[in-house]
């Protein structure tokens, strides 16, 4: 048994993603953002929360997602830094995924920056590649986004 769950994301966990959040990106989303994929009828989301003895029920990552048109568009998806590389993002992306082809997806992509070497490394791992750029679409810093695209009829 893996040492964390999933679980559905309540309105209460945002201040716990909000902490994680934080310490994983430069431009973080704020509660606004969250409460309203919360609310959003075509947006998903899924929490780990870690299941051993001591931090029994810690949320330890979480994801956001869209589909539309059959696309599966994955918004957010962060670990706290001392869970990372223990298995968790994949989980998560999985789960994502499964939900995605069961709500008739047929591929899925993402954004990422081309700095975020450890996030790009995890997607290609994940089946992902890259399909093209997004010139200036972060606005901090005017970096271009990577687009990843993966074809989901191969999951089935
Ligand atoms: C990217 C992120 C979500 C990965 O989460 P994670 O739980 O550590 O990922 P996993 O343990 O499932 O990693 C699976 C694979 O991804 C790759 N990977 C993950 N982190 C990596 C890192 N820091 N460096 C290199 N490869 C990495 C590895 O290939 C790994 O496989 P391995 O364990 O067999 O080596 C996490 O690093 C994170 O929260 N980063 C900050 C937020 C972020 O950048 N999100 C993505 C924005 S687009």
């Amino acid at each position: 048994m893996t040492p964390w769950q999933l679980a559905a994301i309540y309105p209460a966990d945002i201040k716990t993603i909000i902490e994680i959040e934080q310490r994983s990106f430069s431009r973080p989303w704020n509660p606004k953002s969250f409460l309203g994929e919360l609310a959003c009828k075509q947006a998903y989301s899924y929490l780990a929360k870690c299941s051993n003895g001591q931090e029994k029920e810690k949320i330890i990552g979480y994801i956001f997602f869209r589909l539309i048109e059959q696309k599966l568009h994955i918004l957010k998806i962060a670990v706290t830094p001392n869970w990372r590389c223990r298995g968790v993002a994949s989980g998560l992306v999985d789960q994502c995924v499964e939900q995605a082809l069961k709500l008739g997806a047929k591929s899925a992509f993402l954004e990422v920056r081309p700095s975020n070497e450890s996030a790009i490394t995890f997607y290609r791992k994940q089946g992902f590649r890259i399909m093209g750029r997004k010139p200036n679409y972060y606005a901090d810093t005017r970096e271009d986004a990577l687009v990843l695209i993966k074809n989901l009829k191969e999951e089935v």
